[in-house]
């Protein structure tokens, strides 16, 4: 059976004769764009108890997958002490789980599907940082307005989830205002075979489908908001990248020479 919350035709209407790339992140907001059209549907279908319990059994036996284990370790080599945190689409909550005993103050989880949001809480608060996180569930795209900004924004094997890439990187990154990570696909020929296959069966299961999105218009985003990419590396069919606000890039480097002037003087 299909998800009951697909994409509706006529969902697109609030954009008709505009350029939709020339409409800022606030106006998508405010337009209430993506409110009805529910591109992360079946998000609790796909992402359902059984799905949940193997992401849960799997943290418990051998700890992070690879590909976050990666991320993790480039923020906390970037500087995570004293940061907030706003964790998007986070599954169990592996990042904030992590980075809170690494100095993470606060995290915000918002995410999508309640089975996950559930297992989330039980899981920070078997590991005592429950007090911690504030959980927020639904569609980041449709709640933005209601997000407030945090130093670090992670978004980890999401972007593959949602048709409105742009939406969802370009509001994302408004509220990064430090570092910005991401995991998602790598858009190489084989990795987009591999995703067009999964999608056969996803199509067949009457499940939402996986998108690879260009990686050139992800970053194209990203260079507009401010932020230059510190960090990528490959992991099978995975790019784990880290961006950088070139604001606290310029206030870091002239943090590090007027200490240097000052150790001078
Ligand atoms: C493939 S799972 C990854 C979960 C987790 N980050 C991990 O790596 O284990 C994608 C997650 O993103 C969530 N998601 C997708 N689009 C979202 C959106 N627009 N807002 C919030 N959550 C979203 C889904 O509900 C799902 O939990």
């Amino acid at each position: 059976m299909r998800p009951a919350c697909r994409p509706e035709r006529g969902s697109y209407e609030v954009f008709e004769g505009t350029d939709r790339n020339r409409i800022d992140s606030d106006q998508r907001v405010a337009k209430g764009y993506c409110m009805n059209r529910c591109v992360c549907a079946g998000c609790d279908e796909v992402f359902g108890k059984k799905r949940v319990r193997k992401d849960v059994k799997r943290y418990h036996d051998e700890g992070l997958p690879g590909t976050t284990k990666i991320l993790v370790t480039e923020l906390e080599r970037l500087g995570v002490t004293g940061k907030t945190l706003l964790d998007i689409g986070g599954g169990i909550g592996l990042i904030p789980l992590e980075l809170l005993p690494l100095g993470v103050t606060s995290a915000v989880s918002l995410e999508a599907s309640a089975t996950y949001l559930t297992t989330a809480k039980e899981e920070a608060e078997r590991q005592g940082v429950l007090s911690r996180i504030t959980f927020q569930s639904g569609d980041f795209v449709s709640l933005a307005g209601n997000v407030g900004p945090a130093d670090i924004v992670t978004l980890d094997k999401v972007v593959c989830c949602y048709a409105d890439m742009e939406g969802l990187v370009t509001l994302s990154a408004d509220r990064a205002q430090s570092l910005y990570a991401l995991i998602y696909p790598r858009d190489i020929w084989w990795v987009k075979f591999a995703f067009a296959l999964e999608n056969i069966s996803m199509r067949i299961l009457g499940l939402p489908r996986y998108y690879v999105h260009p990686t050139a218009e992800v970053e194209r985003i990203l260079h507009r908001k401010n932020f230059s990419k510190v960090f990528s590396r490959y992991k099978g069919r995975w790019q784990i990248a880290i961006f950088k606000r070139d604001s606290d890039k310029e206030s870091s480097s002239s943090n590090k020479s007027s200490s240097k002037a000052t150790a001078q003087t």
